[in-house]
């Protein structure tokens, strides 16, 4: 059975909600996880400097559509004055929540003081939420890492003081920041985070199947599940995650409903990109077209194909050759399940 989670007065379903993910997780590819079955999605990151010194692209990225809701939007940033104005300021795209990120690895993001840097800074990253928290009609939640590194692995102190905070929840990243992506999410770290605090806690990390999923409800006793990497080219997850918590059967999609997939993804990303030429934003689909074929036979031998992807036609094409390919070696090996 389907419980639920709330993060302040927002109700998500517990089965698991897509992670935010800069230059993957944009609103074509929301719409896609949510239409296969994610609870609700979070935004990629905006910059709070950007929203206050009047960038478009930073405001365009806060923009939801209705059937992306429910929504959190994330911000990074580390001046808590900038962090009140943009929180205040992106009130008007109507999200359902509010996320901090303070787990972000990326150099650029941690010079600025952002990102897991703030995990070095308890008291700077509390006053970053509380400043969030009072301009903020939507919950607010941080998501951070394990700590910075292996000799600094504070992410428990870290949870109590997002709490004590205001934070209405939290995610949590079972990897350092020195990690980045590398070795295992470590579970039982979270299901420590979790065992801390009395808000939500929302674990990710390394979630790639429905089974994962359940493993992670299961070890970390989290009130939610974040999935990032597993929805590439696999937005099936969230429908197998679904399926396999309510009980149901789930039958895995076969070649033909992938590919089918795979140039449904290419409209919603043309549809989505309207303001740029088609021929532009079929750039947007290369690597997606890539990891629809991930692990399957002549993947590799596609992909050059994949990333000169130039027009919805060629992606048609590529589509029906891939899907060529896998007959004819079905038909060379009768017996073996594709
Ligand atoms: C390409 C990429 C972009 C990401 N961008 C963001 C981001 O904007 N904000 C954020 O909090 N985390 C970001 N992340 C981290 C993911 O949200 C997630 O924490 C991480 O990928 C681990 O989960 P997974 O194993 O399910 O992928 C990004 C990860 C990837 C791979």
């Amino acid at each position: 059975m389907i419980t639920t989670c709330c993060i302040g007065s927002v109700k998500i379903p517990r089965t698991a909600i897509l992670a935010p993910m800069a230059g993957v997780a944009d609103r074509a590819y929301r719409l896609l996880c949510r239409e296969y079955g994610a609870a609700a999605a979070v935004s990629e990151m905006v910059s709070v400097k950007g929203l206050c010194y009047g960038d478009k692209a930073s405001a365009q990225l806060c923009t939801i559509t209705e059937n992306e809701h429910p929504m959190g939007l994330q911000l990074f940033g580390s001046e808590p004055d900038f962090v009140a104005r943009a929180a205040a300021m992106v009130q008007q795209f109507q999200p359902d929540w509010l996320d901090i990120n303070m787990g972000c690895p990326v150099h650029k993001v941690v010079a600025t003081g952002a990102g897991s840097a703030l995990m070095k800074d308890i008291p700077l990253a509390q006053e970053i939420v509380r400043a969030a928290v009072r301009e903020s009609r939507v919950p607010v939640t941080v998501k951070f890492r394990l700590g910075w590194d292996a000799s600094c692995c504070n992410a428990v102190e870290f949870a109590q003081a997002m709490e004590d905070a205001g934070a209405a929840a939290i995610a949590v990243h079972g990897r350092t920041k020195e990690q980045l992506y590398s070795g295992k999410a470590d579970w039982n770290a979270i299901r420590q985070v979790k065992q801390s605090v009395t808000i939500p806690v929302i674990g990710n990390g390394d979630v790639r199947t429905a089974a994962d999923c359940l493993a992670m409800y299961e070890q970390t006793g989290c009130d939610l599940v974040m999935v990032g990497r597993g929805s590439y080219g696999n937005p099936f997850v969230f429908r197998e995650i679904e399926a396999v918590i309510s009980g149901e059967a789930y039958r895995q999609p076969t070649l033909e409903q992938r590919m089918e997939t795979m140039l449904y993804h290419i409209r919603l990303i043309l549809q989505c990109n309207p303001q740029k030429p088609p021929e532009i934003a079929i750039r947007e689909a290369r690597k997606h077209a890539a990891w629809y074929m991930n692990g399957l036979y002549g993947a590799a031998k596609f992909r050059a194909r994949c990333y000169h992807l130039g027009s919805y036609a060629e992606a048609e094409m590529l589509a029906a050759d891939f899907l060529a390919l896998q007959k004819q070696r079905a038909d060379f090996l009768p017996d073996k399940a594709l």
